[in-house]
């Protein structure tokens, strides 16, 4: 795959503001949108995973605030904003990439473990969006949510995360519909099977891996690069009549089947 397929600085002027924007393909997507010219804030709970990353960004000639934040609190969530406005006086593109993830079988799921994970996914995604509302409404901005496709089909010891970005894909259509009058586009991406992502590492138990490569229609994982350009595409001018939807890059996975249990 070419390194750049994009025009340069196509989004020269933008303001981003990614959350689980350290490390990942969140991670990525945030370099992504930086070398296409944004000036970007990222967040996460750790800071040395924020350092690491914006280290990367301002080295390679970018703008990169680091907010330690956890999307699950409100108030640290309108801080965050508020200080990225602070710095830039402006937010046109927010990613909700905030994620938690485990394997566990439904009848060993806690509720709180069930519910910590719709509450990373789905509320910390509603929560920022809201708490961005007014400066997307200023710059006609928009949102893009990454969410997966364990929940078209089922996926075992993935119950908490299916419901998760069930969610989170019902928020990604709902504010496109509600929000689309403020000039405010709203999308998704759900990823398939990524390589070299915490996801993948945690979630697929390497027994697995040559089964589940044999079931991808073009015969390989997917790499954070596809998703870097799938993300620019749909924060781009080329994808402004595109709103509410969730773009699945699986390489045509799940039509096969999610499921390896
Ligand atoms: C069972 C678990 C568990 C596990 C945590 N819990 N890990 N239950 N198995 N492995 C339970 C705990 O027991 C507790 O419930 C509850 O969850 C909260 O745990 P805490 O550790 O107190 O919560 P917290 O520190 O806030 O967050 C935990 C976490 C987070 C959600 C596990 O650390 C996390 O997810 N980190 C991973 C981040 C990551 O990899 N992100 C990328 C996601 S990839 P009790 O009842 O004991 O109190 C992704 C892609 C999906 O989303 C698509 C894949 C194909």
């Amino acid at each position: 795959m070419s390194e750049n397929i994009f025009k340069d600085n196509i989004l020269q002027g933008k303001v981003a503001f990614v959350t689980g924007g350290g490390t990942g393909i969140t991670g990525g997507v945030a370099r992504a949108l930086a070398e296409a010219g944004a000036k970007l804030a990222i967040t996460s709970r750790k800071i040395e995973n924020l350092e690491a990353a914006a280290k990367i960004i301002t080295d390679n000639g970018g703008e990169c605030l680091p907010v330690v934040c956890d999307v699950r609190d409100y108030e640290a969530v309108e801080k965050a904003i508020a200080a990225t406005v602070e710095k830039y006086g402006k937010i046109d593109i927010v990613v909700n990439g905030a994620a938690g993830n485990f394997l566990c079988k439904a009848n060993e799921l806690s509720t709180n473990g069930f519910g910590t994970v719709v509450d990373i996914d789905t509320k910390g995604t509603f929560n920022v969006c809201r708490a961005a509302f007014e400066e997307l409404k200023k710059s006609r901005g928009q949102i893009l949510n990454i969410s997966a496709t364990l929940h078209y089909l089922a996926t075992p010891m993935q119950i908490h995360v299916s419901a998760a970005k069930a969610g989170v894909d019902a928020i990604t259509r709902n504010l496109s519909v509600e929000w689309g009058r403020y000039g405010i586009r709203v999308n998704g991406i759900a990823p398939g099977p990524i390589e070299d992502t915490e996801g993948m590492k945690r979630l697929l138990l390497p027994e697995l891996k040559d089964k589940l490569v044999k079931r991808i229609p073009v015969g390989r994982f997917g790499r954070i690069k596809d998703i870097e350009n799938s993300a620019l595409f749909l924060c781009s001018d080329a994808a402004s009549y595109i709103n509410g939807v969730t773009l699945v890059v699986d390489g045509g996975q799940w039509l096969l089947g999610t499921s390896l249990g």
